[in-house]
């Protein structure tokens, strides 16, 4: 098994002082750090865009991991990139049969691609892209919000994701989001998740250094 990667959800930060708190993160050790772009459309929340991933950018050197939900994400995964995106993750549920043009795309635009499913959706969608992925992103809530609980369903999931990695033989990460805390992570570890999307249990954590390595074990 990988070592554990913990990437704080900027969705929990206070937008107001966006750059204090990338800064408060790297100091507590986060190893990515996981942008939520939602448009109001896709998810029933609004966030942030490109201008913030490029003012992100100039503020810190840890990876930025962009978690799209938003329709027709393809339109936006170049000024994504030129703003300065490590890892670009678009959603099955977005994408229909354009997912795996659009992570070729992402490589294209020499960022790392990722394909996100939500607890819904069944892991078979992934079969036909895994060759396209850096990494894949297993949805533990139902986008749109931080704070929600973790659907226990998904554990199952991460098993089998896992196992369709290992036998691909490839270089692929694997990372859950939603819901996640200092009780759940070892049941999501034992699974097989890699990357670790926490939002509330770090930026809530009256000791945030403390919460990532709690969450990191
Ligand atoms: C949900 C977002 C998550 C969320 C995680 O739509 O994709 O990244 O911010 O927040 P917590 O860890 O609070 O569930
Ligand atoms: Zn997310």
């Amino acid at each position: 098994m990988s070592e554990i990667l913990i990437a704080p959800s900027l969705l929990s930060a206070d937008f107001a002082v966006m750059g204090e708190e990338i800064i408060s993160m790297e100091q507590a050790g986060a190893d990515l750090l996981h942008c939520d772009v939602m448009d109001g459309v896709f998810v029933p929340n609004i966030t942030f865009g490109i201008k913030m991933v490029a003012d992100m950018r100039k503020r810190t050197s840890l990876p930025l991991d962009c978690h799209l939900m938003i329709v027709e994400p393809w339109k936006y995964v170049e000024a994504f990139a030129k703003a300065g995106a490590d890892y670009i993750t678009v959603h099955h549920e977005a994408c229909g049969d354009r997912l795996g043009e659009t992570l070729q795309k992402i490589r294209a635009c020499g960022v790392k691609a990722g394909a996100v499913i939500n607890p819904d959706t069944p892991v078979s969608v992934l079969e036909g892209v895994l060759p396209l992925c850096d990494m894949v992103l297993l949805m533990s809530v139902f986008p749109g919000f931080g704070g929600q609980k973790y659907i226990e369903s998904v554990t199952e999931k991460i098993g089998q994701v896992r196992k369709m990695i290992d036998e691909s033989g490839r270089n692929i990460l694997l990372e859950i989001d939603g819901g996640i805390t200092v009780s759940n992570v070892g049941t999501v570890k034992s699974a097989g998740a890699e990357v670790i999307v926490a939002g509330s249990a770090v930026f809530g954590a009256p000791d945030r250094r403390a919460a990532i390595a709690a969450l990191r074990g």
